[in-house]
């Protein structure tokens, strides 16, 4: 499917984005191993999403996903699953293979995980060597580097590992499998990932201390089934949120967005362009923070975003771009070499689309330069089936003179279904 966008003169209107990808791929597996119900408000109906649903029933979960957008679980306490009869398909999702190859080391059963052409390409090891130190029996293509992934579930040792990489995903496959240990494991990051697990983990009542940079999950005590309200998606917002910086006469107004201090580095570094972003109606629901977010266009300038600022906006980083070249003077994005690992090589495919759309954009080894401001002009291009592609595309189209055409759109939904009705409701308003 093809996306076909003109230039846009402004963004006016009050929207709700939908709910948290990350919280809700961890409130199916977290409250499928509790013991009791747990009920989810807000819950991202997304392709990846699903995805997790899915493998979660194919483990024997009863999870109900109602038209309401709300899920009912039934759960089955940490040992209550069941070995899947089949092969447990991820799709394209990165979270769901990688936190799933954590519950399964510590299950009493056989599975096989794989996924799509980009799952099967992308990194393995990093969740698979340190699984194999808790005495996981666990193993891929090339000794482990790449899907298909198959587990034979194991008596798992509790592991103190510091994390290589900054990354959720290894965090709370390696949390998941300390549940299923006779001991404390603990994790220390190198810089915050976002910590969603930790805080989830905390209202169904596991045994975790958080002390930065370390985390502390003592194993074998049973999860309590929570009521969890999901915040909408802050990496969903973002892309009104630097749309609405750029064009201008634009005002807008995202209610309810996850505003975790681990996920906002999107709304700090537009701030530090320059940017007229104000939260108001800050509170703290399931132990996750939210706001509402009101938004002005405003002149920006070019920033610096370094290695230790990348966790807090890893997603964001293709739309910075974007926003890049509608400020002034230089904007340098460096330590952002996990950006060539996601769901494609996410640093050459937005420099070579900005090229095509005329923005003065050059690639680094591991981030990108951008000098601003340019005019940028439509173009026909590829999303690469990269979903934040997609989108970061489709805020530059709003900006270009004449027509853009994203090939192959159908990937935004993978993370944000009806992305293009909330954006023509605040084009149109
Ligand atoms: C995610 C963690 C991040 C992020 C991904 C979602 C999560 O990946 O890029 O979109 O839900 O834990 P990494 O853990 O690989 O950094």
């Amino acid at each position: 499917m093809k996306l076909v966008l003109e230039k846009t003169s402004k963004l006016t209107g009050n929207i709700f984005v939908p709910g948290d990808k990350s919280i809700s791929h961890r409130s199916l597996i977290l409250g499928s191993i509790a013991r009791g119900e747990t009920r989810i408000s807000n819950f991202l109906n997304s392709l990846d999403c699903l995805k997790t649903l899915e493998c979660m029933q194919a483990l024997g979960a009863e999870v109900e996903l109602c038209k309401d957008n709300s899920v009912k679980i039934k759960g089955k306490g940490l040992y209550g699953l069941q070995e899947p009869k089949d092969i447990l398909d991820v799709g394209n999702s990165g979270t769901t293979i990688r936190l799933l190859a954590g519950l399964l080391s510590g299950q009493d059963f056989y599975s096989v995980l794989n996924g799509d052409a980009s799952i099967r390409k992308r990194p393995m090891k990093r969740v698979v060597e340190p699984l194999r130190l808790m005495g996981a029996d666990i193993w891929g293509r090339k000794d482990g580097q790449f899907t298909p992934l198959s587990v034979k579930g194991n008596k798992l040792n509790p592991l103190h590992y510091t994390l290589p990489v900054a990354s959720a995903q290894v965090k709370t496959a390696l949390l998941l499998a300390g549940l299923y240990t006779k001991g404390e494991t603990v994790i220390k990051e190198p810089l915050p990932a976002r910590d969603h697990t930790e805080r989830m983990l905390e209202i169904m009542q596991a045994d975790i201390k958080i002390s930065p940079p370390e985390i502390k999950l003592m194993g074998g005590k049973e999860l309590r089934g929570a009521d969890i309200f999901i915040p909408g998606d802050i990496s969903s917002a973002a892309y009104f949120i630097a749309a609405a910086s750029i064009l201008k006469d634009s005002q807008i107004t995202i209610k309810q967005a996850g505003v975790n201090p681990t996920r906002t580095g999107i709304i700090e570094m537009l701030n530090k362009m320059g940017a007229k972003i104000d939260i108001l109606n800050y509170q703290i629901k399931s132990n996750e923070p939210q706001a509402d977010l009101m938004i002005e266009y405003s002149k920006l300038k070019g920033v610096e975003i370094k290695k230790e600022n990348i966790p807090f906006l890893i997603d964001e980083l293709p739309l910075i771009a974007v926003a890049a070249t509608q400020a002034q003077g230089k904007t340098v994005v460096s330590g952002a070499r996990e950006l060539r690992v996601k769901e494609t090589d996410r640093i050459k495919a937005i420099v070579s689309e900005l090229k095509k759309m005329g923005a003065d954009i050059k690639e680094k080894e591991d981030g990108f330069i951008v000098e601003g401001p340019s005019k940028l002009k439509g173009a026909v291009c590829e999303s690469y089936n990269d979903h934040r592609i997609a989108m970061s595309l489709a805020v530059a189209a709003l900006l270009a003179e004449g027509k853009t055409v994203i090939k192959n759109s159908e990937c935004i939904d993978i993370s944000f279904p009806g992305f293009k009705k909330i954006l023509q409701n605040l084009i149109n308003f």
